[in-house]
């Protein structure tokens, strides 16, 4: 249940609780004055004009005016259940965090969504799916917030705006309205090949999922966790459910949008209503916190490359299982607000640039799409512990906080009541070996290599996966209008895969491009030779 209205201070309100509004046996206007009729105007006369003093009409139809919020900027689509997570207590060695402690059970709630899709969008159509967790733990909340491919479009959060600009809908005709808006997006991603990774899963099956239930998730940034010894590791996280993972085939989505725009919301609603619960087990790749934050040649802050399992397996640490449905969609789904930026002691951020965009982006667009700075007050937002900060006032203030001091020390409400500890201090500060301080804005030479991952990608595929992608690709690149882009992607492909690249240049009837096209030259990771992928040589 939404947890109670109390002040985050935990002074009485005196208010009642509101998670209800309807109460009592009588009909009511906001103020809780009974009404009588809510059918009629009131008017001068049977059939006379509508009299500005019906104050029930127009705070009915004022209220109504309001209903709207504004959708997510991304991941406006999307769809909430409640749940509990259940430790393993298996990575306490390397993980302080209360709730990975064996058989603590954490309150969760979950939204998955599609990122470019506006809110009224269908649910099967070809894209990335966010997968956002709310841990409401005993050190306060957690939000693992990620998706369910494991890579980014993007190195730097600074293209974020961009990546997602090319990717919405066209701004003149605001088409295509649910997939990728073919020219820009196309334009996009062959001009900043860091995006080929993340391209190569969505035109994979993994960009059409079958369910919300059938999805893994990944964190995708590389985290850094703390023990109790204060002893750090860097962690990705992973979800991975137990239905495995299961796709549609493109026709079947297709045919679903049609028939059913709400497939994934009614498939997750109707499985838990039936108790058929679903379920997925969190997992960590754990590595060493190195001064040079690489595993195995691969560079841990850039969010664009996998960690083979092969390399660093996956390590389960607890079972999240959702098992209740969402009572008020607007209340709990489209209100909840996540930040990566809510973290729990033996959790920490590390400096991937895309990490670093995120922590900032998340609270500041929530400042308009909630109005205003109080949002964690909103029920489902509300941590499951007491709340003690010292903020104050605002739009949408529904705690009343008493004492005139809000600064610390003070020594006039109750004296010194809180003063941080040392030790509940959260975070680590890792000494980072930086030569000098030097503000720069380029990228390590670690992140050039966009290549030979999306070339793993394709190698790991089954026969008939990589018939899928080449039709993702032909599909796709087919509704450009302008040729050059076409062209510009296969020199992309080029660099991925010879035969890729020759199977989709005769799906759109274009000539294969010569190698001296390809855009960039790439650095071949060592780690995957060792896994026994080997790179063509020109
Ligand atoms: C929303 C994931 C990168 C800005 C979301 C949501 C997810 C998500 C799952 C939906 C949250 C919900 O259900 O309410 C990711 C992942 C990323 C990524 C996995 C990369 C690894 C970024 C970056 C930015 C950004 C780089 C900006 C610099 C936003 C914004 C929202 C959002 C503004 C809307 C939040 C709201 O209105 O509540 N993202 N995102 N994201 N993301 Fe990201």
């Amino acid at each position: 249940d939404a947890p109670e209205t109390v002040s985050p201070t935990g002074a009485p309100t005196g208010a009642p609780k509101i998670a209800n509004a309807q109460q009592g046996e009588f009909l009511t206007t906001s103020a809780g004055a009974r009404l009588y009729d809510t059918d009629h105007s009131l008017k001068a006369g049977e059939r006379g004009p509508t009299l500005l003093q019906d104050h029930h009409l127009r705070e009915k139809v004022m209220h109504f005016d309001h209903e709207r919020i504004p959708e997510r900027v991304v991941h406006a689509r999307g769809y909430g259940a409640h749940g509990v997570f259940v430790g393993y207590g298996t990575a306490t060695n390397v993980c302080k965090s209360a709730f990975l402690g064996d058989g603590v059970e954490t309150p969760v709630f979950v939204r998955f969504s599609t990122v470019l899709g506006s809110r009224g969008s269908a649910d099967t159509v070809r894209d990335t799916r966010g997968f956002a967790t709310k841990f409401y733990t005993q050190e306060g909340n957690f939000d693992l917030v990620g998706n369910n491919i494991p890579v980014f479009f993007i190195q730097d959060g600074i293209k974020f705006p961009d990546v997602i600009h090319a990717g919405k809908p066209h701004p003149d005709r605001e088409i295509p309205q649910a997939q990728s808006a073919h020219d820009t997006f196309w334009d996009f991603v062959s001009t900043h090949t860091e995006a080929t990774h993340h391209v190569m899963w969505n035109m994979s099956d993994r960009g059409i999922p079958r369910s919300y239930r059938t999805m893994e998730g990944f964190g995708v940034h590389t985290f850094r966790l703390v023990n109790a010894e204060g002893e750090t590791a860097l962690a990705k996280f992973h979800w991975k459910p137990k239905l495995g993972v299961h796709s549609l085939v493109w026709e079947e989505a297709q045919m679903i949008n049609g028939i059913d725009p709400d497939f994934h919301r009614r498939d997750l609603a109707d499985a838990i209503e039936s108790g058929a619960y679903p379920q997925w087990e969190l997992g960590l790749q754990l590595f060493p916190d190195t001064p040079k934050q690489t595993f195995e040649g691969i560079d841990l802050l850039d969010p664009t490359k996998i960690v083979p399992e092969e390399l660093a397996p996956v390590q389960p640490v607890g079972m999240l299982t959702l098992n209740r449905n969402t009572t008020n969609f607007f209340a709990e789904t489209e209100q909840v607000a996540f930040h990566l930026g809510n973290l729990v002691p033996g959790i920490d951020v590390t400096d991937d640039p895309l990490f670093q965009a995120r922590l900032f982006s998340y609270l500041d667009t929530q400042l308009t799409r909630l109005a205003g700075p109080n949002f964690n007050q909103i029920p489902i937002n509300r941590p499951h512990v007491p709340v003690n900060d010292m903020f104050r006032d605002g739009f949408h203030q529904h705690a009343v906080h008493g004492g005139v001091a809000p600064y610390r020390p003070n020594t006039l409400d109750g004296g010194n009541p809180f003063v941080a500890k040392a030790e509940d201090r959260p975070f680590v500060e890792v000494a980072q070996p930086l030569p000098r301080a030097v503000k720069v804005r380029q990228s390590p030479a670690s992140f050039a290599d966009h290549f030979t991952q999306p070339r793993l990608f394709w190698l790991s595929l089954t026969p008939v996966e990589k018939e899928h992608v080449v039709r993702a690709f032909t599909f796709e690149l087919g509704k450009c209008y302008e040729q050059a882009i076409k062209e510009r992607q296969l020199a992309v492909l080029a660099n991925v895969d010879p035969t890729l690249c020759a199977e989709v240049a005769k799906g759109l009837g274009l000539p294969v491009p010569s190698t001296a096209a390809r855009p960039r030259k790439v650095t071949p990771s060592p780690a995957l030779s060792q896994i026994g992928q080997t790179w063509p040589t020109d």
